[in-house]
């Protein structure tokens, strides 16, 4: 054990030694009262190397890696132009170019043998980079390709990636990287991909791509059924957005159409492709003028570009719009509950679907509840009203008190049901058992907003797809409704009274 540590003391020591006169058999740096330094500086600036040696010498000499700048131990030769040795040692270049970088070697000739220093000089210069690819690059979604960035300066530039997708923010910091992989996988990839090179000294410098992305058409209706009626004038609308933009073919029942008097196509484009958006967003109409019963049916606008081929159906139809539940401003009783509610159609109603059921109550949880009972349907014949909507009321009688209740109602005209409300439901009154009931089940008519016939334009009289003017005279006509409700009830129940 002890002879061990003996031995690595001995190994330690050699190691040192040897360490410790390397140096003094190669440069010799305890001659030299100068240092070996990098001197930074600039284009055209002039530069002092120094050489300063301690003892006496016999004579000096100065290379730039294996190239002799100067040497007084040979007074023939001529240093070269911008170059001049001092008497001190010092070696100066005087207007410094980019190529003057680089390492700078003095020797010393003396008694004691050759002594040597190292100096360098690193002429700085502001980055530029150039990128490959370069300029507008279009690629398709699902595309994988590389930019290459190539950078110059001194000190040499970090280069760091910026991509529009994420959010302008610096994507890497990875020093030096000059490649970057690119996958393109989606439309939101489009945009300028740069590069920016930056060494500290002057301004950085950009360069990089714009990404182009080609991608299938997107393809939207701007409503998925169209009520209209015999008669009218009805527009259908796509909404596309493509790069490369796309043409838009239309199809009813699955067959092309071609123009006719009577049917017309508008194609615009709303956004054409810009720097902020890098694609063409059209409009394409489909106008059918004076709507005969054989135009009615599906229709299909399909948007075609290099990339794919996307549609959008459209039904044209004469079906009343879905009706919509309204807040009925009658007092229910226990057993009694009064709905209301409004339907849109062109053609007048025949009758209404009306479905409801008990929601079963008491002992609920997240996790244990009864199935609801099922429906019961009534069939309501409409009254006649010029429309376009039409307001009609209905009491459900025989109801359980202190019960919840879900209600759906459907209408239709001559050319078929509507599609069902949305299900709303409803309390009946009377003292509730659990109370929890109350704040678990929500016993609101729920708001629905959508209730626009799509283009009644051409009909003059009814232009209510515009906002504020339709909901005031759409208000009024509630009230009214409301008001012929209550006094319709009034009568009956007077009527009743009088005969009992
Ligand atoms: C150095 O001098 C040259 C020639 O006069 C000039 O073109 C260049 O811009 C100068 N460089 C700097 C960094 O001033
Ligand atoms: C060496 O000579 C140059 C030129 O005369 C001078 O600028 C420099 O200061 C001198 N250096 C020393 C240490 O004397
Ligand atoms: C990215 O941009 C979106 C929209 O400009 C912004 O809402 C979001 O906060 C941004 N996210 C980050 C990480 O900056």
């Amino acid at each position: 054990m002890r002879s061990g540590c003996f031995v690595r003391l001995i190994s330690g020591f050699t190691i040192s030694v040897v360490l410790t006169l390397l140096p003094i058999y190669g440069y010799r740096i305890t001659d030299f009262s100068s240092v070996p330094t990098t001197v930074k500086t600039v284009e055209n600036d002039t530069v002092l190397l120094p050489c300063y040696h301690n003892g006496p010498y016999s004579s000096i000499r100065w290379l730039r890696e294996e190239l002799l700048l100067a040497d007084t131990g040979n007074p023939d030769f001529t240093p070269p132009e911008r170059v001049r040795l001092f008497t001190n040692g010092s070696l100066q270049v005087a207007n410094v170019k980019l190529e003057d970088t680089g390492e700078y070697l003095c020797q010393i000739a003396s008694e004691s043998g050759l002594a040597m220093q190292r100096h360098a000089i690193e002429v700085q210069y502001p980055p530029s980079v150039i990128s490959h690819p370069s300029g507008e690059v279009a690629m398709q979604v699902g595309s994988i390709f590389e930019i290459a960035c190539e950078a110059r300066g001194v000190p040499f530039p970090i280069i760091t990636w910026k991509r529009p997708s994420d959010n302008g923010s610096d994507l890497d910091h990875v020093e030096s990287r000059r490649r970057l992989l690119v996958e393109v996988r989606s439309r939101g990839d489009a945009g300028n991909i740069q590069c920016k090179a930056d060494n500290g000294f002057g301004l950085p410098a950009v360069a990089g791509i714009l990404l182009i992305v080609q991608f299938t058409p997107e393809v939207k209706a701007e409503a998925n059924v169209v009520h209209t009626k015999i008669g009218f004038r009805a527009t259908l609308e796509c909404s596309v957005t493509a790069e490369p933009s796309a043409v838009v073919h239309w199809f009813h029942h699955g067959v092309p159409l071609s123009d006719s008097r009577r049917i017309l196509r508008q194609d615009s484009v709303v956004a054409p492709r810009s720097p902020d958006h890098l694609h063409t967003q059209s409009r394409h109409l489909l106008i059918v003028q004076n709507v005969q019963e054989n135009d009615l049916g599906m229709y299909e606008c399909k948007a075609e570009n290099k990339v794919g081929i996307k549609g959008a159906i459209i039904e044209l139809t004469g079906r009343p719009l879905p009706t919509i539940f309204k807040a009925s401003p009658i007092a229910s009783t226990p057993m009694t509950h009064n709905l209301i509610w409004q339907t849109e159609s062109l053609s007048p109603l025949t009758e209404y679907k009306l479905r409801f059921r008990q929601v079963p109550t008491g002992n609920v949880g997240p996790h244990y509840r009864l199935p609801p009972a099922d429906w019961t349907e009534l069939t309501v014949p409409a009254e006649f009203s010029d429309g376009p909507i039409h307001t009609t009321g209905y009491t459900l009688r025989g109801l359980a008190s202190a019960s919840v209740y879900e209600v759906v109602v459907s209408s239709r005209n001559r050319y078929g049901w509507s599609d069902a409300s949305k299900v709303v439901r409803f309390a009946t009154a009377g003292e509730i058992e659990d109370a929890t009931i109350v704040s678990t089940e929500t016993i609101e008519y729920e708001e629905i907003v959508d209730n626009s016939i799509s283009d009644m334009g051409s009909s003059g009289n009814f232009d209510y797809s515009t906002s504020n003017s339709a909901t005031v005279q759409e208000a009024s006509k509630i009230t009214l409704g409301v008001t012929c409700f209550v006094l319709l009830i009034y009568w009956k129940s007077l009527y009743l009274v009088v005969r009992n």
